[in-house]
């Protein structure tokens, strides 16, 4: 007498969804602010040889790339300098004025969209549909954050005894540091430039060394939109350049996403200094991402919703699956028709439309996968053939005993694969917690208590019951996790804003 959740297919059907793309996502399920973004249709097959065309035209800039010119120290002074100069101006116009300005930045990214895609194919090795995900998600930033802005910065009048006016104001911090990774150059890197700037600071924005172009583009963008250059200043470099700018002490908070290391050395950083004032730091750092699958799940779906959370972007997401944790009684037929699904993928040229796995971003990534990899070949369960030249990692599943031996972030298309015994749902789930992060993790099962036990025990950020662990959407799924895999703020969500505001209570005797 167990409660069954829906049949996942007739759910499907009836609220839209993203993994059948046969079926229409409804327009109502979007909020108007997002409608614009979604407007190019890869299954027209004159558009898609239009965009292939255009990813694929040369840039020629991308193979001239100079290093900055100057030394990390002195461009960071000059660049939080400059920010500082900017910030009275830009924090005192209206919170209308700033989110207009992200509203316009918005418009000018769609306008740009082949551009964009084409870096994002070029500099980032980002396949077709994830290069316009990628612009899509920063449109949706952008017009979601100023959305936001207008509804939830605006002073608050709260109660206080007759005779007394209390008001509560939101505005911008100072300077903000804002240091973006290479795996989502525009999104991301857009992401938390625009959530400061609305919120009133002024930003000195640091693109990953991987890729500076795309983010150099972009804030050309953001001053075309009527940002001042110096509420956003643009400072290219690596971690030299990123320690050196979170250093200085007139920097009024940072906003970083990347590795849970790279996190750790800007915590210490900003409390170094006992005479610095104490400023937030927002971190969104990585995660060892586990699915729990039970013999009740719809094998079908797990198996595709497997292979887009583990494969696609060659598996270089945050929330990407890392560990799969199979009910021991039908292990062996999802990993016979895993294998099967794997067999479809293509692997190869990012700017070819029939691509699913592209290459791996760097020779350090690579040659750490390929380590990895080669270690554990007597454990291979399945693995793919790659072409010969470039950086291709073969999407591979590897076996391992317990979910206690995957101890640390595999950030590629390598996937664990390991098993647990039926009636220990709450025992797996605390065992995939003792890990420390807690990103994203997955249930697929047709039992609602099984669902319940997730949603009570399982310490992630985003978890997601029957259904793939990735591409979470602005404004419907705010994405950030907790522990090692972050200081909890949820990008693309209603509370994202206020972390970088600072609060001011005025209160008057009237
Ligand atoms: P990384 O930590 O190596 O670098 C990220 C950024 O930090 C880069 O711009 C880099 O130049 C800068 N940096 C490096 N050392 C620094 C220092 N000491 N001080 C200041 N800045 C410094 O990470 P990466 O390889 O670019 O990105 C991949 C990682 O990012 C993965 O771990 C992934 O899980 C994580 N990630 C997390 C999210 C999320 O939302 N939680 C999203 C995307 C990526
Ligand atoms: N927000 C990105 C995703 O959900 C990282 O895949």
């Amino acid at each position: 007498d167990v409660d069954l959740l829906t049949d996942p297919v007739d759910k499907i059907a009836r609220v839209g969804g993203t993994r059948h793309p046969s079926i229409p996502l409804p327009e109502d399920l979007f909020m108007p602010e997002r409608k614009n973004s979604r407007g190019l249709d890869l299954s027209d097959d004159t558009e898609l040889a239009r965009v292939k065309a255009a990813v694929n035209a040369p840039l020629p800039f991308l193979d001239k790339k100079a290093p900055p010119k100057g030394d990390d120290a002195s461009r960071a002074q000059s660049a939080v300098a400059t920010a500082l100069r900017g910030f009275p101006a830009w924090s005192r116009r209206s919170v209308e004025d700033r989110a207009a300005c992200l509203d316009r930045l918005a418009d000018l990214l769609e306008r740009e969209r082949d551009t964009l895609m084409a870096l994002a194919v070029q500099e980032a090795f980002k396949t077709i549909p994830d290069a316009l995900a990628e612009v899509r998600e920063a449109v949706d930033f952008c017009r979601y954050y100023a959305a936001q802005a207008r509804s939830r910065l605006q002073p608050i009048e709260l109660p206080g005894p007759t005779g007394e006016r209390n008001v509560l104001r939101m505005g911008g911090r100072g300077a903000f540091v804002c240091i973006a990774p290479w795996n989502f150059p525009l999104a991301i890197f857009l992401g938390q430039v625009s959530a400061a700037l609305v919120a009133g600071n002024t930003v000195i924005a640091k693109p990953a060394p991987q890729t500076p172009e795309i983010a150099a583009f972009a804030v050309g963008l953001a001053h075309g939109a009527g940002i001042p250059e110096d509420a956003l200043v643009y400072a290219a470099g690596g971690p030299d350049m990123g320690a050196a700018l979170v250093a200085d002490p007139r920097v009024a908070g940072v906003a970083f996403t990347g590795s849970t290391a790279t996190a750790k050395r800007i915590a210490r950083s900003l409390v170094a200094d006992d005479a610095r004032p104490i400023v937030p730091l927002i971190a969104e750092t990585g995660g060892i991402n586990a699915m729990i699958v039970d013999s009740t799940a719809l094998p079908e779906q797990v198996v595709a919703d497997v292979v887009t959370s583990s494969f696609r972007s060659a598996g270089q997401r945050c929330s990407a699956l890392r560990l799969l944790v199979l009910q021991e009684e039908i292990a062996d037929r999802t990993l016979e028709m895993l294998s099967g699904a794997m067999d479809t993928l293509v692997v190869g040229d990012p700017g070819d439309p029939r691509t699913d796995v592209g290459p791996v971003i760097d020779q350090s990534a690579y040659d750490r996968l390929m380590g990895h990899r080669a270690a554990m070949e007597s454990r291979w369960l399945k693995t793919l053939p790659v072409p010969a030249q470039g950086l291709f990692v073969p999407p591979t599943l590897i076996g391992v005993e317990r979910i206690e031996d995957v101890q640390q972030e595999w950030f590629g298309p390598l996937l664990h694969v390991t098993t647990w015994k039926s009636g220990k749902l709450a025992e797996t789930i605390e065992r995939v917690n003792a890990s420390g992060y807690g990103l994203t993790m997955g249930l697929h099962s047709r039992i609602a208590r099984a669902a319940d036990t997730i949603e009570d025990l399982g310490e992630a950020g985003n978890l997601y019951v029957n259904r793939s662990m990735i591409g979470a959407i602005v404004g419907s799924q705010p994405f950030g996790g907790e522990g090692l895999s972050g200081t909890g703020p949820k990008a693309g969500g209603p509370n994202y804003l206020p972390r970088f505001c600072a609060e001011r209570v005025t209160s008057t005797d009237t």
